[in-house]
């Protein structure tokens, strides 16, 4: 109740003030001090420039227009063809850089350079290809660790002579045979037999500083240099260079240095059936729970709250909890709205979004900013409220659906017209291509209309390739011997794909991966020839059980009778398809449509294309 009570008061008694001096042609601000703080419906304010966030983006208080854009330090920049790292480097303004040709979707930083985890490694902030697959790096090289080893504050690569062999300091030793131990300040490799102290089955953890070396294999017995202690009692600290044991109170234990972090959890002494501890008495989690503010278990307890106050015990014929919160049980009250209990018999309550507003008028319901509203009186658009009510909403303005469109809140005149994320065309415009949600202008653009392709919302450019898998396509910068596998770009003399998956390369593999190519990049002789469509019922090495199946050309539609079955040439060679989505496809590739989220928005996209074709 504690700020909740105050806050409700002050929504209250704004949205009182505002009724009743809030004229019917206002729009221009929102009732409530939370409207204008909301992100509603992708608005934001730029300066003071009203802007939407899927149009434009604002970096460093200058707004660039486009799609799809972040900043990258002050600058503007698409993630979806770029990746921007950050470096803090100790300054208060972070050092930026943008890398080109890779997104960051697919990428991750090294220092300011951006790379491909897949075909590269970051070694002390230098991109370096990777040798194997399973590299790592030592130093400023990348290694391969079933062959090689890195040992010592030098950073020595070392052939590694077997896999039993550790590295010790900068050398490396037989671990079957041999331990590593700090000795007299500096590491020195001893024979197991002759190290007294020392169990036969020691399994270095970190050889530097502490070994698993229990004669019973009790894991809380470590070993402390050459001596063994317990981790129950005992820690393994670093003091003046020298390993120490110390009790767990100690200084040594509680600074850094500390070898192992954490003190094991104290051990309860409870029953099987009373496994837990509530003040010094077990108790059967499931019966009760335990009411740390009274140190006492109980079937009624309350919290924590949001203050993060421990759990109390409450009497449920007097109090109510809400939300971890304690009140006065009122006989009507069967409610709880947020931390408030309240009745449904009681007037003109309403709870919108966990805050209880009294005293208002019948009618009224939570707007979409859980304001109460009465929408007789108001239409409610993302936050702004219209004094016309009964209105159809286009992002926080009203429209007219018989003379106007809606494209993702944006109004547009009605022309027959087909929307692409917020903005209009006319789909049978060839200048135009919309791709995901974001419209290029060919024309302007100076692409040639027949080949122009997308990638994702990206517009492909001939020295890009496109990878695309079960719902992604991501455009990549072209490589020499680099192929897709599905979503992904790799060397093909790291890796090999199989039907959308890579595995490391250890002969000479198949390169083979036919990926599910987009809809949206046919031309319409192709989009209008014959094409089926079919839900994935079953798939095996060899083929693929599909369901529903519709033969469609252009604009006429044929069921076909199920199951049908599709033959996969090779089982390498095909794209993953998911067991229950919908695919189209004919004899030789998958379709899938990246820029339409249903199958009827795709079917509209294709009889609309198709309109010249005339039925066979
Ligand atoms: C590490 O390298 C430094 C200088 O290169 C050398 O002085 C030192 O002895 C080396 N330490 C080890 C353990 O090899
Ligand atoms: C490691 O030690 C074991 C046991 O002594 C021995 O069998 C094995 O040959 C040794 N490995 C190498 C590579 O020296
Ligand atoms: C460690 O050094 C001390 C004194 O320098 C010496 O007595 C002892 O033998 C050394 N221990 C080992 C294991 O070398
Ligand atoms: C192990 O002990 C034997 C005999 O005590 C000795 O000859 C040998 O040098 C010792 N080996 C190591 C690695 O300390
Ligand atoms: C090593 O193991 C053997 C047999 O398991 C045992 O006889 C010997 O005492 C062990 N040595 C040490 C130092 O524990
Ligand atoms: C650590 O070294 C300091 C001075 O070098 C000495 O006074 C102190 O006793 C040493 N501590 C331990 C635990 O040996
Ligand atoms: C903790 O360790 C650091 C060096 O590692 C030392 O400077 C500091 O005095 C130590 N603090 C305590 C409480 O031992
Ligand atoms: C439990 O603890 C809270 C807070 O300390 C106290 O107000 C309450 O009276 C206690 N309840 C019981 C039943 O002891
Ligand atoms: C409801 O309240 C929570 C917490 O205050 C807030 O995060 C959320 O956005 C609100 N939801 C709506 C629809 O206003
Ligand atoms: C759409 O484009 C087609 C072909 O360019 C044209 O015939 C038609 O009039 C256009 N429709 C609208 C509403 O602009
Ligand atoms: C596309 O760009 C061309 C050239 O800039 C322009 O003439 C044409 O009107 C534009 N088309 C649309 C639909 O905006
Ligand atoms: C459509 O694309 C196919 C290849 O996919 C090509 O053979 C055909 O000529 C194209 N048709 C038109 C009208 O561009």
């Amino acid at each position: 109740m504690r700020q909740t009570g105050s806050q409700m008061l002050s929504l209250w008694a704004l949205a009182l003030v505002w009724l009743v001096w809030g004229s019917p042609t206002f729009c221009g601000s929102t009732p409530g001090p939370d409207a204008s703080a909301k992100n509603a419906c992708y608005r934001k304010t730029c300066g003071n420039i009203n802007y939407d966030i899927r149009e434009a983006v604002c970096c460093e208080n200058r707004l660039h227009s486009g799609a799809g854009l972040s900043c990258c330090g002050g600058e503007p920049f698409n993630p979806a063809k770029a990746t921007c790292c950050t470096e803090r480097d100790g300054h208060p303004k972070p050092k930026t850089a943008l890398t080109l040709g890779l997104s960051q979707k697919v990428s991750d930083c090294c220092g300011l350079n951006a790379f491909n985890p897949l075909n590269e490694i970051c070694c002390e902030s230098t991109v370096v290809p990777k040798p194997v697959p399973k590299a790592e790096c030592c130093g400023k090289e990348a290694i391969d660790v079933d062959k090689q080893m890195c040992c010592g504050k030098n950073r020595t690569i070392l052939t590694r002579k077997s896999i039993h062999h550790q590295c010790c300091g900068s050398q490396q030793f037989n671990t079957t045979s041999h331990c590593c131990s700090p000795i007299n300040g500096s590491l020195q490799i001893l024979e197991k037999s002759n190290s007294s102290g020392f169990a036969n089955k020691s399994d270095p953890v970190d050889v530097n500083k502490q070994m698993r070396c229990s004669p019973s294999e009790n894991p809380t017995i470590l070993c402390c240099g050459l001596k063994q202690y317990n981790t129950k009692t005992h820690c393994c600290c670093v003091m003046n260079d020298t390993l120490m044991i110390h009790p767990w109170a100690s200084s040594c234990c509680k600074n850094d240095s500390g070898v192992q972090k954490q003190q094991p959890e104290p051990q309860s002494n409870c029953t099987e059936l009373q496994t837990s501890l509530c003040g010094s008495s077990c108790y059967n989690p499931n019966e009760f729970r335990c009411c740390e503010r009274n140190q006492t278990k109980s079937k009624w307890c309350c919290g924590p709250d949001r203050c993060d106050a421990a759990p109390t015990v409450y009497n449920p014929h007097t109090q109510v909890c809400c939300d971890g919160c304690v009140s006065e049980r009122k006989p009507w009250m069967d409610q709880c709205c947020g931390e408030t209990p309240y009745g449904l018999a009681e007037r003109g309550v309403l709870c919108c979004n966990n805050t209880l507003y009294k005293d208002r008028e019948d009618g009224e319901e939570c707007s979409e900013i859980s304001v109460p509203y009465n929408p007789t009186k108001w239409t409610t658009c993302c936050s702004q409220f219209h004094a016309t009510p009964g209105q159809h909403c286009c992002g926080t303005e009203v429209y007219r659906p018989h003379i106007e469109m809606c494209c993702d809140g944006h109004r547009h005149p009605k022309e027959n017209m087909q929307c692409c994320g917020v903005k209009a065309y006319n789909i049978s415009n060839h200048q135009m291509k919309c791709c995901a949600g974001t419209l290029y202008n060919l024309t302007s653009l100076g692409t040639d209309i027949h080949t122009a392709r997308c990638c994702g919302s990206l517009l492909q450019k001939a020295q890009d390739v496109c990878c695309s898998h079960e719902d992604k396509e991501l455009l990549y910068s072209a490589k020499t011997r680099f192929r897709c596998c599905g979503h992904l770009y790799y060397n093909t003399s790291l890796w090999s794909c199989c039907a959308d998956k890579l595995s490391p390369l250890h002969q000479p593999g198949h390169h083979q991966n036919k990926m599910i190519l987009s809809l949206n990049n046919l031309n319409e002789t192709d989009l209008c020839k014959e094409m089926l469509i079919g839900t994935v019922d079953s798939v095996s090495l060899h083929s693929i059980v599909f369901r529903s199946v519709l033969k469609i050309h252009g604009r006429t539609m044929i069921p076909l009778p199920s199951p049908h079955i599709l033959k996969k040439p090779d089982r390498c060679n095909f794209p993953k398809l998911i067991h229950g989505k919908t695919y189209f496809f004919n004899e030789v590739n998958v379709f899938t449509d990246f820029n339409h989220d249903s199958i009827l928005q795709s079917f509209h996209f294709i009889t609309s294309k198709c309109s010249q074709v005339t039925s066979c």
